[in-house]
Formats: structure tokens, C-alpha cells, sequence
């Protein structure tokens, strides 16, 4: 089995994925740690210094690597579906479950360390990031919703994901 969390920056596919793997003795990787310890440097300066094409190529690398293993929860970063033909890619090796929250919910969890560690919600005022949110992940949403599980979080624990995750895998692929 190898079960892939997609979805928004802070929609809590790390923390989702991590416990997760903890309850059904699976493998648990988290792409964009995969590419810090790839390139030995944070996800943020990866993007800032090297650009975000060189970037999403490292990230492809992490996804076939992900190949490898045979029973495993990968945590995907939030571009990581839309970018080339990745969701198809995603699809082929195994079930996604789309973890989907409204912008507004996402800015109540984010902590402060958060909206500075991803470059795309840097200098941006809550007016500003709000409506950055909003956007994207419009244009986000068709591919995330190419899911075989969509979940919305916003009025669910941690826990209610997890076990509605849990629940589901023996019917997703
Ligand atoms: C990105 C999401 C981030 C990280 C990078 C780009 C995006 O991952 O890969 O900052 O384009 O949505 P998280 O979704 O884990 O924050």
C-alpha cells in the first residue's frame, strides 16, 4: 500500500501522514523533508536560491524514489500534484487522499514560523494572504480533487481524519 496526502500548504498532511503511518506500521516520508536532506538546505532557500523549476524536479526525484517502497504514507508538498503530470504520476503508484480546508481555516492554524517557512506566503499582510490563499488554491482544486478520497477537514479533528483515513484504505486501490 502506498498512500499519498495531497492538498494546500498547512492543510496538516505531515502531521496527518506521520500518525498515520505510526497506527498501521507503515513507512512514512514527507517530500519536502526528502529534498532538504536531498540538497542538504531548506525547502525555502532550495526555491530562493535555486528557483522553483529546479526545485519541482528534485521533488519528481523524491516521488519515483517513493516507488520503491511498498508500504509507505508520503506527505507530498502542496505544489507537488500540479506540477507536470505528478497527480497522474501519484495516481499510478498508488491511492490519494485529498486532505481539503478553506483558506480561512488554514490561517487560524498557521503559526507565525509557518507563513515565513513557505516562500509564497512571505511579506504578505493577512488581507494580502488571505486572497493569495483564495486564488491559488482555486486554481489548485481541480487537480487535488482528481483525489480517490477527498476529505474536509476544517470542522474535524486529528483524530476523525485519521480514522475516517483508516477506515477508507481497504477500499481505496
Ligand atoms: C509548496 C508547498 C510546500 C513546499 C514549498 C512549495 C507549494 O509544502 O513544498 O514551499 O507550492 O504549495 P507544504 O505543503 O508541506 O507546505
Amino acid at each position: 500500500m502506498r498512500l499519498y496526502l495531497i492538498g494546500y500548504m498547512g492543510s496538516g498532511k505531515s502531521t496527518v501522514g506521520r500518525k498515520i503511518a505510526r497506527f498501521a506500521h507503515l513507512r512514512f516520508i514527507d517530500t519536502d523533508s526528502e529534498v532538504e536532506k536531498l540538497e542538504g538546505a531548506s525547502v525555502a532557500d532550495v526555491i530562493t536560491y535555486q528557483g522553483e523549476e529546479y526545485f519541482r524536479q528534485v521533488e519528481r526525484r523524491v516521488l519515483e524514489k517513493s516507488a520503491e517502497e511498498d508500504n509507505v504514507v508520503v506527505s507530498t508538498g502542496g505544489g507537488l500534484p500540479v506540477w507536470g503530470d505528478n497527480m497522474e504520476r501519484l495516481s499510478q503508484l498508488g491511492a490519494s487522499v485529498y486532505l481539503r480546508r478553506t483558506a480561512e481555516n488554514i490561517i487560524s492554524r498557521l503559526s507565525p514560523y509557518g507563513r515565513e517557512k513557505r516562500p509564497k506566503f512571505r511579506g504578505l499582510n493577512d488581507e494580502q494572504l488571505l486572497s493569495f490563499m483564495k486564488s491559488h488554491m482555486a486554481e489548485r482544486e481541480p487537480i487535488y480533487s482528481k483525489a480517490d478520497l477527498v476529505i474536509d477537514c476544517d470542522t474535524m479533528s486529528d483524530s476523525q481524519i485519521i480514522d475516517l483515513i483508516i477506515k477508507e484504505i481497504k477500499n481505496l486501490k
